[in-house]
């Protein structure tokens, strides 16, 4: 199974993701969380991706690129594998295109969501993120057990991503409208495109899009 989900900023696109993973047996690919990583870990990857991110910008497609092409020849993605937040530019779509080529497999389905805006960002207020090791709780529907504790590595500080300033969200849904949104249009041609609404609760949302998934893969 190698799925894309596409969707603007704090649609959902990692709640789902992290699902299917676990449904599917196949891991998350993240370029966003990848990138976080990178940041907490001062590579010098992140360094050179920190002020485009907290920007609400776009990291070059070249440094995207390799890195996913690192991360898609490692072996646990050989039964495949979700991409979240990869690709969100059309250059990122031909490269990946090339990438899948060159790895000799295909994509079977390209899922994007979509949610009213005003819904997004009542859902990105609430989010919060392990500063240690990057699990995300939203305070209204997935709080962590103890207020301010981490249930994944026992971190204590939960905090709102830089990024999710309101100007910088704004800056983000202005990044998505120009430059990623015009994928839907490179994918549509090759009938993989499934385009799913992302409002309702995330087991809803989350059975609308294996719902949505050719019949041969919907059921897992
Ligand atoms: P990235 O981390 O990919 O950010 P994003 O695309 O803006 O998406 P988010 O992570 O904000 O949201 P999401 O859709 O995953 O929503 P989530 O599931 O968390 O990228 C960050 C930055 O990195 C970019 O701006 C860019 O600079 C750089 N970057 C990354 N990839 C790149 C690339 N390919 N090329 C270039 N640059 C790149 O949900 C949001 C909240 O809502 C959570 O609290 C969640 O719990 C809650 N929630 C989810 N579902 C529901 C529901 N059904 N009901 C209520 N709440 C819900």
């Amino acid at each position: 199974m190698r799925l894309i989900l596409i969707g603007p900023p704090g649609v959902g696109k990692g709640t789902q993701a992290r699902l299917l993973a676990e449904h599917f047996g196949i891991p998350q690919v993240a370029t966003g969380d990848m990138l976080r990583a990178n940041l907490r870990d001062g590579t010098k990857l992140g360094r050179q991706a920190q002020s485009y991110m907290n920007k609400g910008q776009l990291v070059p497609d070249d440094v995207i690129l390799a890195m996913v092409e690192a991360r898609l020849r490692e072996p646990d993605t050989a039964a495949g594998f979700i991409l979240d937040g990869f690709p969100r530019t059309v250059p990122q779509g031909v490269g990946l295109t090339v990438i899948l080529e060159r790895l000799d497999v295909t994509l079977d389905a390209i899922v994007a969501i979509s949610v009213k805006q005003d819904v997004i960002l009542t859902r990105l207020a609430a989010r919060r993120t392990c500063a240690r090791c990057g699990a995300v709780y939203n305070l209204v529907i997935n709080p962590p057990k103890t207020m301010g504790v981490c249930e994944a590595c026992g971190g204590t500080e939960l905090i709102q991503r830089d990024d999710d300033r309101p100007e910088t969200i704004k800056k983000r849904f202005d990044v998505y409208r120009e430059q990623t949104f015009p994928l839907l249009a490179y994918y549509r041609p090759t009938g993989l495109l499934r385009e799913v609404a992302g409002e309702g609760t995330v087991d809803e949302i989350f059975n609308n899009i294996l719902a949505a998934l050719p019949e041969k893969l919907g059921q897992g």
